[in-house]
């Protein structure tokens, strides 16, 4: 009896093999955030390796399966055909497909353990800069102890720099990702890890906390925004000024003072003398250039007006088991906080 090849499943099969296969394909054209879409070197050795891996893989799938699916169809039953000869062992091939994937397995080895050392070892020449990043639950603080500069949520750092993170944490881990630039690394606290990456072009880079942390997990976000050097230096000479206090927004810093936000807080010019780059001397974000970040919360919003009062009339409301306690501030209070705070560039 002779069997019918491609029955309805079969095709049905290889439509979804072929969307799967070109889904793989499309991938690689996405926009941010994708490790197919490297800009920079240490995210393009991790990307030359995915791609090498996958060409390995491909290579043996389709001659494993050429192999396969050529025997189903030259060695098919047909009518009238005899027993086929009942074979058992054949030392040769057995070697064969022993040895051959060890060769395969080594190669992919031996560009896996060269990838791993050039994404781990810090490059020693160059422009340099020394970032700590710090994480909370659930927000980054990146401390600039070189440059005496703190931010949160926005990683601010010059393009073709090595920047040499020192990742740490007293809490919980936390793991450091922007997929376009750098893999996952793990903050771990008790254990300070370090890691680099740099930026080829200017740009905004999305990074996420890639190790479960907690309720926010999700919800830990943050950006690495690459300046032209120059940029970057008249970015650090604002953000190492005292805050300016307009008496234009006399009322929101009055209520910055009275209504506890000192407590985890800190303005440099009102509550705190200096930028002490300590990691975590503070509970909450440093807010002396607040109005000059684009992200708020631990990323979750845009920093626009509209987005800090939603954030200070009910914090749990956007971002349920925060640090932040519903202060129950009026209208009022909220316009006059939202007012002095985005003045604060
Ligand atoms: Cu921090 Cu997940």
């Amino acid at each position: 009896m002779r069997i019918p090849l491609f029955r309805g499943k079969t095709r049905w099969g290889l439509l979804l093999l072929t969307l799967l296969l070109s889904s793989l394909l499309f991938a690689a054209c996405g926009g941010n955030p994708s490790i197919l879409n490297p800009a920079g070197p240490v995210a393009q050795d991790e990307a030359n390796l995915f791609w090498f891996i996958l060409g390995v893989a491909t290579f043996v799938f389709v001659v494993v399966e050429g192999i396969l699916i050529w025997s189903i169809i030259r060695f098919r039953e047909r009518p009238g055909m005899p027993t086929p000869r009942q074979i058992h062992g054949n030392t040769t091939l057995e070697i064969v497909w022993t040895v051959a994937p060890s060769i395969f397995l080594f190669v992919v080895l031996v560009f896996t353990i060269r990838t791993m050392f050039q994404v781990d070892t810090i490059p020693t020449g160059g422009q340099q800069l020394e970032v700590t990043a710090v994480g909370h639950q659930w927000w980054w603080e990146f401390d600039y102890p070189t440059q005496k500069v703190i931010t949160a949520d926005d990683l601010v750092v010059p393009t073709g720099t090595v920047v040499h993170v020192k990742l740490y944490s007293n809490n919980v881990i936390h793991s450091f990702w922007v997929p376009n630039l750098t893999g996952k690394t793990d903050v771990v606290p008790g254990h300070d890890n370090e890691k680099w990456f740099s930026v080829d072009k200017p740009g905004t880079y999305h990074g996420q906390c890639a190790e479960y942390c907690g309720l926010q997990h999700a919800n830990m976000a943050f950006n690495v925004i690459a300046l032209p050097p120059d940029q970057f230096a008249t970015w650090v000479s604002g953000q190492q000024q005292a805050a300016a206090n307009n008496p234009q927004y006399a009322r929101g810093l009055a209520l910055f003072k009275s209504k506890g936000c000192t407590a985890c807080h800190g303005i440099v010019g009102v509550n705190l003398n200096d930028f002490n780059t300590q990691p975590q001397t503070l509970v909450g974000p440093n807010l002396t250039h607040f109005g000059s970040r684009d992200m708020i919360a631990g990323g979750v919003l845009k920093n626009t007006p509209e987005n800090l009062a939603k954030w200070l009339h009910d914090p749990q409301a956007v971002k349920p088991g925060n640090d932040m306690p519903n202060l129950g501030l009026s209208q009022s209070e909220v316009n006059d906080l939202v007012a002095y705070l985005e003045s604060l560039k």
